[in-house]
Formats: C-alpha cells, sequence, structure tokens
C-alpha cells in the first residue's frame, strides 16, 4: 500500500515540472513493483477498427489502378499500332496466349477505344479505391478488369503465381464483401447521414427511418461522384495532353520505329536464327517489310510479321547483317523490348531478357527461346519475309 501510495505521489507530481517523462517512468515502476494495481496500458493499434486493417491493401490496388490508367493515357506509343508497346500489339501477343481468345477477337475490332477504355476504367476503379467511394462497385469493377487482364494475357503464366492478374482478382474480395470500411468517403457519407450504410437507425432515438437515411446516403455519395469525377476527367485529359508534350520533345529513343515509314512496315533482314550478309543479287520471294536501310545499324525496328500477324524485330546488330525476330516474349505473350545498349529483348511483363542475337533466354521465367523469323534483303534494297 506505501508503495501505491508513492507511485500515485510520483504522478501527480509528474503532471508539472521539468523530467516529467522521468518522473512518470519512476511512478510505473513504483506501480508495478506495487503489483500492478494500476490499469493496463492499451496500445493505440487497439483502438483502431478492424477494418483499418485493409488500408495498405486498399490504398496499394486504389494507387496501382490510378497510375495504370494514368500511365496508358499519357503514353503516346500504347495507342499507335506501329509501336511494340500499343494496345494492338499487346491484343495480337494476347491471341497466343488467351484463355478466351473470342475477348481478345472482340477488343481487336476496336482497339483504340478498348484501350481508352480499359485506361479509363482503370483510373475511375483507382480513384473509387483510394476515396473509399462505392467501394463495393469500385472492387467488382476492379475485379472484372483483373480477370478480364487474367484471361487474355497472363493466362498462361507458369508457376501461375507469377501472373499478377490472378493475385489482383483475389485482392478485390474483401472489398467486395465488406466495401471499404474505416477512412472512406462512405463511411463518412453514412455517419453523417446519421447511420451506416443501409442499417435500420435505433428505435427510440428520433433519427430517420433507414430508407430515408438511405436516400440521404446516396445523394451525397452522388454529389462525391460528380466532384471525384471531375478531378479525374481533368487529370486524364492534362495526363494526356502532357504525355504526348513530353514524348514528342524527347529525340526517339535507338530501336523505337523511327519517324512515319515505321507506319507502313518497317524492314528486317538475315536469316532466322542466324543472320545473313549483303545485298542479295535478286529479289527474294516472300513479303516485303520495308526498305533495309530503315533499320538503324546496331539497332532494331519493329514490324509486324505478314505471316502471323504478330509484332516483330527486324535487327542490323553488325552492319550490313540483317535478322529478325519475334517480339511475342515465349512465356506469356507480352511484347519485348530491344535494348540496345545491351542487345537484349526485355519483356516488360515478368522480367524475361532474351539475347537478341540468337534468342536464347538469359533470364526466365521464359525457357523458351524466341524465335528467328527468315528474312532477306533483295535487290531492290527492301527486306523480305522469306
Ligand atoms: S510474359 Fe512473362 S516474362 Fe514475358
Amino acid at each position: 500500500m506505501a508503495r501505491a501510495r508513492q507511485a500515485g505521489a510520483l504522478r501527480r507530481r509528474s503532471a508539472s515540472g521539468r523530467g516529467a517523462r522521468s518522473v512518470a517512468s519512476t511512478a510505473r515502476r513504483a506501480e508495478q513493483a506495487a503489483g500492478g494495481a494500476s490499469a493496463p496500458r492499451r496500445h493505440w493499434w487497439a483502438a483502431l477498427e478492424p477494418s483499418a486493417g485493409l488500408l495498405p491493401l486498399r490504398a496499394f490496388l486504389g494507387v496501382t489502378f490510378v497510375f495504370a490508367g494514368l500511365q496508358k493515357l499519357a503514353d503516346p506509343n500504347f495507342l499507335r499500332a506501329s509501336s511494340p508497346d500499343s494496345i494492338q500489339n499487346q491484343l495480337h501477343g494476347a491471341l497466343q496466349v488467351a484463355a478466351v481468345p473470342s475477348l481478345v477477337h472482340l477488343a481487336l475490332h476496336a482497339p483504340v477505344a478498348f484501350g481508352v477504355g480499359i485506361a479509363l476504367a482503370e483510373l475511375a476503379v483507382g480513384i473509387g479505391t483510394v476515396f473509399g467511394l462505392w467501394a463495393r462497385v469500385a472492387a467488382l469493377g476492379g475485379m472484372a478488369l483483373s480477370l478480364t487482364f487474367f484471361l487474355t494475357i497472363s493466362f498462361s503464366t507458369w508457376p501461375y503465381y507469377y501472373g499478377s492478374d490472378i493475385v489482383f482478382l483475389f485482392a478485390w474480395t474483401p472489398f467486395v464483401l465488406l466495401g471499404a470500411g474505416a477512412w472512406s468517403l462512405d463511411a463518412y457519407a453514412a455517419s453523417r447521414a446519421g447511420t451506416l450504410d443501409g442499417a435500420p437507425s435505433r428505435p427510440g432515438t428520433g433519427a430517420p427511418a433507414g430508407a430515408v437515411l438511405s436516400r440521404r446516403v446516396v445523394l451525397s455519395k452522388s454529389a462525391m461522384v460528380l466532384v471525384l469525377g471531375a478531378v479525374g476527367a481533368v487529370t486524364a485529359a492534362l495526363t494526356a495532353v502532357i504525355g504526348r508534350a513530353g514524348a514528342s520533345a524527347r529525340p526517339s529513343a535507338g530501336g523505337a520505329p523511327p519517324g512515319g515509314g515505321a507506319t507502313t512496315t518497317s524492314a528486317a533482314g538475315g536469316s532466322g536464327t542466324g543472320s545473313s550478309g549483303g545485298t542479295g543479287s535478286s529479289t527474294p520471294p516472300g513479303t516485303s517489310i520495308g526498305p533495309a536501310s530503315a533499320v538503324p545499324v546496331g539497332g532494331a525496328l519493329q514490324f509486324t510479321d505478314p505471316s502471323t500477324q504478330q509484332p516483330a524485330y527486324a535487327l542490323q546488330l553488325t552492319a550490313g547483317h540483317f535478322s529478325a525476330r519475334s517480339a511475342v516474349c515465349t512465356h506469356a505473350g507480352c511484347t519485348v523490348r530491344f535494348s540496345e545498349g545491351d542487345h537484349t529483348f526485355v519483356c516488360p511483363c515478368h522480367g524475361s531478357v532474351f539475347d537478341a542475337a540468337n534468342g536464347r533466354v538469359l533470364n526466365g521465367p521464359a525457357v523458351t527461346p524466341l524465335p528467328g523469323i527468315a528474312v532477306a534483303e533483295g535487290s531492290d534494297g527492301n527486306l523480305y519475309v522469306t
């Protein structure tokens, strides 16, 4: 008892004066010595609502989808069919690996509209998730997008856990089932209306009936949608304008299709897995893909393989020696990018790296080399897929 009284005295002293912290800790020690008579310490996280545990996941999903949408809108190559990064090329690549090719064929009827629609949908889902506004609807939209990507792009990824879309698909589940929970505009709108979303009011409180409350919640959330929708539309438009202005101010990078010539077809040469040099003495059989001079020395030029309609690269790794290789990653069908610095192809989806000279896999998860495409240079200076 004497020790407990001493602890109380020390606590009172700790309320004022210098050294309060050390006095308080001395008091705590004295209380512990007295047999733990004081109330147990409560950690700050004990006061959190259980749904707050989903905040990191919600922030990640929301920010990722906003970023994905804005990135597509900002990238002028995304809608340019001649670019290896374009939605058109991605769709052609997806045809090889899709679980539901008819979905891809459908998108190929209007690839630009499909690409813009996907970008705007990602942006809307991301904003709704970040702010927790109509969070269940946003989560259902995110789930639908992830399912679409899974069925078309990453379905053939093996092992399956290398594919991100299947993980995103399931990551949306808690928000579809439970909504956004704490720290969300949904919760704010519900609390302002006097009750949780759609829940009946407590009897005897005089609060409005549940239907009236639900109407209030819907109206206030609709007003928020208008405000956030306007902000999202302005952001999307500005992103597209700034992205294109930035791209036109940048010098074209090595390996990218140069100028307008790339909008038709571009050149390639050499033989399938190796290379062939020099100018042929006649026009070889096959389909012309453009002038050999369009392929930069030490670089690559993207073209569409006339036999498969798939993206491919023409290469001139050493002067006068042309070759060509498929640009469709053998792992799950993404379009690879040429890296001029080390003469490799790098897959943006899961990081596979291929040797540009022979297609060999330098880094997985891909295990199959990039196939070569037989090409030859004709006496007319054009390259032909033979
Ligand atoms: S698609 Fe997976 S590494 Fe290329």
